[in-house]
């Protein structure tokens, strides 16, 4: 580096995001790749890349198949792209229930092989046990509760939760066990808003709620979802573009630019001088 080079923008790490309970709401999104993380960048404190890669990159129905391996790839990719937000990887289902140590061995190989700064799992109870374990050993923890999309299998799809008093004091002891166990900060998704904000009063973790009001401490979206790529998207998402028509009408324009030899035009070809 030369004597001139600008200082590297200093990145966000677990006491900014710490930091902000209570505070300026957190800016979080999901990413994938490095061009789509450099230009989310300036504008989030975190960005998060989900194991929803399985359903929004790689088409697949639900995220039960990917593997750690897709995650490592999708985060070096980010890290790329990424200098300031604090970067989380998702730990992919099968990658940390089975025991403490399988959880520590897989989140050291997500942290070592991508230089992300944390991993987040999806956290019923029975987890806190291995938050704990990853938090006394360094590894910062992302706590994920409320609808766990690992869990559709066994749930019979995404439902929001906190529809009966019982499912309500489940998804309350569950942030509370994790933030009991060290988690950074607590994802909440798809509960009602009276409940995120009982969890977010009762837990010194800050929260990040995706279809959970703006009672949390954060938001995150899955950034496809937000920029109108697909034709669906759940009812808790704001489109703020429409990037699916938008790219339906260049590859159009395309199209019939290239069958009607328009493309490329005189701009677009090379004038080499013969020596
Ligand atoms: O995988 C993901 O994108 C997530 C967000 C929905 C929080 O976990």
């Amino acid at each position: 580096m030369s004597a001139q080079s600008p200082a590297p923008a200093k990145r966000i790490g677990v006491p900014d995001i710490r930091a902000r309970k209570g505070g300026e709401p957190l800016v979080c999104l999901t990413a994938y790749d490095a061009p789509t993380a450099r230009l989310l960048d300036p504008h989030c404190d975190l960005l998060l890349v989900g194991d929803s890669v399985g359903m929004v990159v790689h088409g697949l129905p639900n995220t039960i198949p990917v593997t750690l391996e897709m995650m490592i790839l999708h985060g070096q990719a980010v890290m790329r792209g990424a200098s300031r937000s604090m970067v989380v990887v998702d730990m992919p289902f099968g990658s940390y229930e089975a025991s403490p140590e399988q959880a520590f061995s897989n989140a050291a190989r997500i942290l070592r092989e991508t230089g992300a700064q944390a991993v987040k799992l999806e956290s019923g109870v029975y987890i806190a046990d291995t938050i704990r374990y990853l938090a006394e050993r360094g590894v910062p923890v992302m706590a994920h509760v409320g609808l766990r999309p690992q869990a559709a299998l066994a749930e019979g799809g995404f439902k929001a939760k906190g529809r009966n008093d019982d499912e309500r004091a489940r998804v309350i002891s569950e942030a509370q066990a994790a933030d009991a166990a060290g988690a950074f900060a607590i994802v909440i998704e798809g509960v009602a808003e009276d409940l995120a904000a009982e969890i977010t009063g009762a837990v010194a973790a800050p929260t990040i709620g995706i279809g959970a009001s703006a009672s949390c401490d954060g938001q995150i979206l899955v950034t496809p979802d937000m920029l109108g790529l697909f034709d669906w998207t759940p009812r808790f998402v704001k489109r703020y573009a429409d990037l699916k028509a938008l790219t339906e009408g260049a590859v159009r324009a395309y199209a019939d630019d290239v069958r009607a030899r328009r493309f490329p035009g005189p701009d677009q070809v090379y004038r080499i001088t013969r020596a």
